[in-house]
C-alpha cells in the first residue's frame, strides 16, 4: 500500500520563536524520510515471497514499518500541533484537563517538565485520550512505536534533537517554551471532540443474566472494610473447590446443588452476594434464585479470580 504525504498543517510563518527554516527542515528531511521510509518498507514487504522468507526477516520489516509508520502520523501531529497562541485553552478542552490533571497550569507543568527530561535524548511527549477510562493522560514515547495502546493521541511535542538541534542547539527548554506557545488549542479541541467519540472497549455482555444485578469485587471489598452488614456465598463448583486452595475472607462456601438445605439459613434483612470461579454461570444463577425467592441478592463480576486479582484478602479453604 502506498501512504500518502499530508501537506503541512501549521503555517510555518506565524510561529512565535520557531522559525520557517526549522519547521522546513523538519518536514521536508524528517517527515519526508519517515514518509519514504514507510512506502520503501511496505512495498519490500508486499514483495516477499512469504514461503521463502524467514520469520525473523518478516517480524524485523514489520517493526521497521511500524516504527516508520508511527513516526509519520506522530509527525503529522506535531505539525498540526503548532499554529496557535499556546494560551487560549476553550473551555471545553480547559475543563478536560483540568478533570484529569487538577488545573490547565498543573498539566503544563507535567508536560513541560517531562519534555525537558528528554533534553540531549530523544522521543515524544503525547497528550493522549484514553477511551477504556475517558481520561486524558501526558505520555513519553521514547521510540515511534511506542505508545499507548488504544490511546488517541491529541497533541505531540517531537523532543529528537532534529526537531530543534539547528536553531537551538542544545537549549531543549527553549524549545519547548517555544512549542508552549504556539500551541493550537483550538485544533487540539477539535482533535479531543473526535477522539471522545471512540468507545472504550466493548464490556462482557451476559444476557442471559441482564436482569439480575451484580456487584464489583471492589465494591464488595469496600462493604467489608465499612462493616456493612453482608452475607457473602462461594458457590464454586464442588469439584473445582476440591482442587481450590483459598476462600475468600469473609465468604461461605455453599454447594449450589444442594441449595434447598441451606437457603433458610440466610438473613432477608441483610444483603447477599454470590459468586462462582470467574462470574460467568454458577453465581449468577444462585443470585438470581435468591432473588426469586425475596433474597436481595447480587452476584460479584468476576467471581473468586477477580477476588484474587484485586489482592482481596483469603484464607486457606478446608
Ligand atoms: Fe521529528
Amino acid at each position: 500500500m502506498r501512504y500518502h504525504l499530508a501537506p503541512l498543517y501549521c503555517r510555518p510563518w506565524t510561529l512565535n520563536g520557531i522559525s520557517p527554516r526549522l519547521i522546513e527542515s523538519h518536514y521536508e528531511n524528517n517527515y519526508g524520510a519517515a514518509l519514504n521510509r514507510l512506502n520503501t518498507v511496505s512495498e519490500e514487504i508486499e514483495q516477499l515471497d512469504l514461503g521463502k522468507t524467514a520469520d525473523q526477516t518478516l517480524a524485523r520489516l514489520n517493526r521497521d514499518e511500524i516504527a516508520a509508520l508511527n513516526s509519520t502520523l506522530l509527525h503529522e501531529l506535531y505539525f498540526a500541533s503548532l499554529g496557535g497562541d499556546g494560551r487560549v485553552v476553550p473551555d471545553a478542552m480547559a475543563s478536560a484537563i483540568a478533570k484529569d490533571f487538577g488545573s490547565v497550569d498543573r498539566w503544563r507543568q507535567e508536560f513541560v517538565s517531562i519534555a525537558n527530561s528528554l533534553a540531549g535524548g530523544s522521543g515524544w511527549v503525547l497528550l493522549t485520550y484514553v477511551p477504556r477510562d475517558g481520561r486524558l493522560i501526558n505520555q513519553i514515547a521514547s521510540e515511534h512505536d511506542q505508545s499507548v495502546a488504544g490511546g488517541v493521541p491529541i497533541l505531540a511535542l517531537d523532543m529528537y534533537e532534529h526537531a530543534y538541534h539547528l536553531e537551538f542547539g542544545a537549549n531543549a527548554s527553549a524549545y519547548v517554551a517555544a512549542f508552549m506557545r504556539n500551541i493550537d488549542w483550538s485544533a487540539v479541541t477539535l482533535r479531543y471532540e473526535d477522539a471522545i467519540k471512540v468507545a472504550p472497549p466493548r464490556l462482557l455482555e451476559q444476557k442471559q443474566f441482564a436482569d439480575v444485578p451484580s456487584i464489583s469485587a471492589e465494591e464488595v471489598r469496600e462493604m467489608l472494610k465499612s462493616g456493612t452488614p453482608v452475607q457473602i456465598i462461594d458457590t464454586r463448583p464442588k469439584h473445582y473447590t476440591t482442587k481450590a486452595q483459598d476462600i475468600m475472607e469473609g465468604a461461605v462456601w455453599r454447594d449450589r446443588e444442594r441449595l434447598n438445605d441451606w437457603i433458610d439459613t440466610l438473613s432477608k434483612t441483610e444483603p447477599v452476594v454470590t459468586f462462582c470461579v470467574y462470574g460467568f454461570h454458577i453465581g449468577c444463577e444462585t443470585a438470581a434464585t435468591l432473588r426469586k425467592a425475596g433474597f436481595d441478592a447480587r452476584y460479584m463480576a468476576g467471581g473468586h479470580s477477580a477476588w484474587k486479582a484485586i489482592k482481596g484478602p483469603v484464607r486457606l479453604f478446608e
